[in-house]
């Protein structure tokens, strides 16, 4: 594991880890403040461009590091990045092979999957996965953590997840298809300059996303708050709280077969 030498502001501190199964674990420095997932749903919490804009920098330095260390996180989210006075952590990287998420309570022709999970992973991911198939089988990527960026510069702006209230079934196809993701950057008031980068991040060719070196120019390059942005007003709304763990029952997963068969979700 090459975690044991990252060292980073923006980085958990890892410290150790036991890996003799069935005892695995990670012991990391403890992280004070709160997660960006409660930070961004607080609507006592302000959140200017010019906040949105310094916390997603932080962000993408952190995540620049670890992909200039060779290590994709597979599991950017607003749970896994802590933030307080100004100073964002980033946890959980390179583990998601290991806690099994695909695999917990794996049967045939079922996925375990956090509901708060799918609207990070990027088309690639989502159309391969399938019951039985090991995490380490899915394309993960740099280009991926990208995407996962993406969703989280979106709750930055809208506090909230892209897809609200919606069956697992239905995200699958508006993620694996990519028509989910065109659609929000349609409907969504976010802004020209925020919705370039949220529409780069989500790119459904895996090529066409930016580096985050890039996306740290692109972020630069945004207006300051002194030039009043159209701000998604309206995008305070209630936040979909439903993380809760769900199983679900597939007789055919796979993207094709939901495309063959037909189903307009
Ligand atoms: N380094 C840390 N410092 C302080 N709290 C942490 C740290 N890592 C995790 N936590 C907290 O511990 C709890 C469990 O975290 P855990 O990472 O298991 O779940 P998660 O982030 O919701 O999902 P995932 O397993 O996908 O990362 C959460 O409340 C999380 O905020
Ligand atoms: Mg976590």
């Amino acid at each position: 594991m090459n975690y044991r030498q990252t060292r980073h502001e923006n980085v958990v501190l890892f410290m150790g880890a036991c890996m003799n199964p069935p005892h695995l674990a990670i012991i990391t420095s403890f992280c004070k403040g709160r997660t960006l997932h409660s930070v961004v749903r607080d609507p006592k919490t302000p959140l200017d461009i010019n906040k949105t804009r310094q916390i997603a920098q932080e962000i993408i330095k952190g995540m620049g590091y670890l992909h200039a260390k060779g290590i994709v996180h597979k599991d950017l989210k607003s749970k896994n990045i802590f933030y307080e006075n100004g100073k964002v952590v980033i946890t959980d990287f390179g583990l998601f092979g290991i806690s099994g998420v695909v695999q917990e309570g794996r049967r045939e022709n079922e996925l375990k999957l956090p509901h708060d999970w799918l609207c990070y992973l990027a088309p690639e991911i989502v159309r391969e996965m399938a019951p039985g198939k090991g995490e380490d089988k899915l394309p993960f990527s740099k280009a991926a953590d990208v995407y996962a960026f993406g969703t989280v510069w979106y709750e930055l702006q809208a506090r909230e997840w892209p897809f609200q209230s919606q069956p697992a079934e239905a995200l699958i196809w508006q993620i694996g298809s990519g028509e989910g993701m065109k659609h929000v950057l349609q409907t969504s008031s976010l802004g020209k300059e925020v919705g370039e980068i949220l529409s780069a991040c989500w790119a459904f060719d895996v090529d066409e996303r930016p580096s985050f070196t890039l996306l740290m120019e692109m972020l630069e390059k945004l207006p300051k708050l002194n030039r009043r942005l159209s701000h998604p007003g309206h995008f305070w709304k209630s936040a979909d709280l439903n993380s809760s763990k769900m199983a679900i029952r597939f007789e055919r997963f796979a993207l094709g077969d939901l495309e063959s068969s037909n189903q307009k979700i």
